[in-house]
């Protein structure tokens, strides 16, 4: 990984992309969202403050653990003049974030016995394939016959 110089304050987007292991891509995706800023030169270059190194790590640290960016631009505006989190930050947030991720642990081990069970067969069936129709919508909107539709009308069989 390409060392940045302690003197040098500024960071060209090439040099962000080299330090922080983000694509280009990536963190003009993430100036877009509002996640990082950058300032223009007179010759309309971008440059990065040397802090937003760290902003970038937190942003790609989040993501790896599943959080979603609306949540990650959140938490950094919530941030004193949107400084960049510090490490006491990191903790506070990554410690709220656990709970989410256990749960998204919690659903994905659910999904994966549900996907056991379709592995060979490709019904997708409505009546009987839990992935294809995980909250049985029509079984719970009505109890009896789902060869009917709601206006009482006929429907195909499955
Ligand atoms: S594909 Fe048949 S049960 Fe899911």
């Amino acid at each position: 990984m390409q060392r940045i110089p302690e003197k040098i304050h500024e960071l060209t987007v090439g040099q962000l992309s080299a330090r922080s292991g983000a694509a280009v891509s990536a963190l003009h995706f993430y100036e877009s969202k509002g996640l990082i800023h950058s300032r223009r030169t007179p010759g309309n270059q971008r440059r990065f403050s040397r802090d937003t190194l760290r902003r970038v790590a937190f942003i790609r640290a989040a993501q790896r653990v599943g959080i979603p960016l609306a949540t990650i631009r959140a938490a950094l505006a919530e941030l004193p003049e949107e400084r960049t989190p510090t490490r006491d930050d990191w903790a506070h947030l990554s410690e709220t974030w656990r709970s989410e991720l256990d749960e998204r642990i919690r659903q994905l081990n659910r999904l994966r016995d549900h996907l056991t069970d379709c592995i060979g067969c490709g019904c997708l069936s409505l009546d009987s394939c839990v992935l294809s129709n995980p909250d049985d919508v029509a079984g719970e909107r009505r109890a009896g016959s789902r060869l009917m539709t709601e206006n009482g009308g006929q429907t195909e069989a499955h």
